[in-house]
């Protein structure tokens, strides 16, 4: 296990790559080291000094050229927790509005020296761009319908903490499965993991490799929520349609909203989740977002510690800093 505990890290593995870009890239190992190493990174966040310097005199550039709340400030404070400098950079605000390039302001940022660059674009494929033509490590904090593979995490932490385990669970994911990099990035994680992931939405928003990916396709709600451990409800994403992909939003709520009534034909100690924002009354109703079975901001909070450890393993782990 790497860990940071008692003031002290314990022998742990970096991760192979120097950029975290996907899901995809990560080995099974790899994806516990992530979740171990956030356990003891969850821990410095109940200290009364959230604060240890892992990432001292690092320099961390956080490029969102999307908006984001929950991503942003969790990599925001993940940073400050490891003592690294941080600069965040909101594209409305650079050069970018003048028509600068991805990789032109990328290139500009770089010659500061930065170590990592955090970065959420609107087209799948920015953060592979950047890994291509940057120094500095990579971190994709979502690109386009691609993948964001620290959410993927960050759920995948919250579920072992509360089933302590990701094998042989069921989970279903339910929503807009085609416009989704949070789908795309939990089902080669869940599955890599040995859970078993079902996918629910209308046939207009089911991408056509789902199958392929060892996923259970249904259009039945139903039949996706019974007997599951983990529901985990997807936004539709209304800024990414162009045309109607089902009737009207009252439609959808009525045929795959996620309600009370639906929500008893799973477990009893299933985990209601939702990687935000959330549509209140069209992919899930307010009392099932806030019933007991919710997680959804355990899941905020988790990005946190989750981020920390991607940052901390990406800097080279307890092989290049001592946490005090
Ligand atoms: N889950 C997620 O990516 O939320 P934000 O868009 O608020 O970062």
């Amino acid at each position: 296990m790497s860990a940071v505990e008692g003031g002290n890290v314990l022998p742990a593995t970096a991760l192979r790559g120097k950029d975290l870009l996907g899901v995809s890239e990560l080995t099974p190992e790899e994806i516990s080291l992530v979740l171990d190493t956030a356990e003891a990174m969850k821990e410095i966040g109940s200290r009364p000094i959230k604060k240890v310097p892992a990432l001292r005199g690092k320099t961390v550039v956080n490029l969102f050229f999307e908006p984001s709340t929950r991503t942003r400030t969790s990599f925001e404070i993940a940073e400050k927790r490891l003592s690294a400098d941080t600069l965040s950079i909101a594209a409305g605000t650079s050069s970018v509005v003048k028509g600068e390039t991805l990789v032109d302001t990328v290139r500009t940022l770089e010659a500061m020296q930065p170590d990592m660059i955090v970065v959420r674009h609107a087209s799948s494929g920015a953060a592979h761009l950047l890994s291509r033509t940057c120094r500095s490590a990579v971190i994709n904090a979502g690109d386009g319908t691609h993948e964001h593979p620290t959410q993927a995490l960050l759920d995948a932490f919250t579920i072992r903490e509360h089933k302590a385990r990701l094998s042989n669970l069921k989970v279903a994911i339910i929503g807009d499965l085609l416009h989704s990099r949070v789908l795309r990035s939990n089902v080669l994680l869940l599955t890599k993991m040995g859970a078993r992931v079902w996918a629910c939405g209308p046939p207009t928003l089911v991408p056509v490799d789902l199958p392929g990916l060892g996923v259970q396709v249904t259009h039945h709600v139903e039949e996706a929520v019974r007997d599951a451990d983990v529901v985990m409800l997807l936004r539709i994403q209304l800024e990414r349609m162009e045309g109607a992909f089902f009737p009207s939003l009252r439609e959808y709520f009525r045929l795959f909203g996620m309600t009370s009534a639906r929500l008893a034909l799973a477990r009893p100690d299933v985990l209601v989740m939702h990687p935000g924002p959330m549509n209140r009354g069209v992919e899930i109703a307010s009392d099932v977002a806030d019933g007991p079975n919710s997680v959804i901001l355990e899941q905020v909070a988790n990005g946190v510690a989750v981020r920390m450890a991607v940052l901390y393993l990406l800097a080279g782990g307890a092989e290049h800093e001592a946490v005090v």
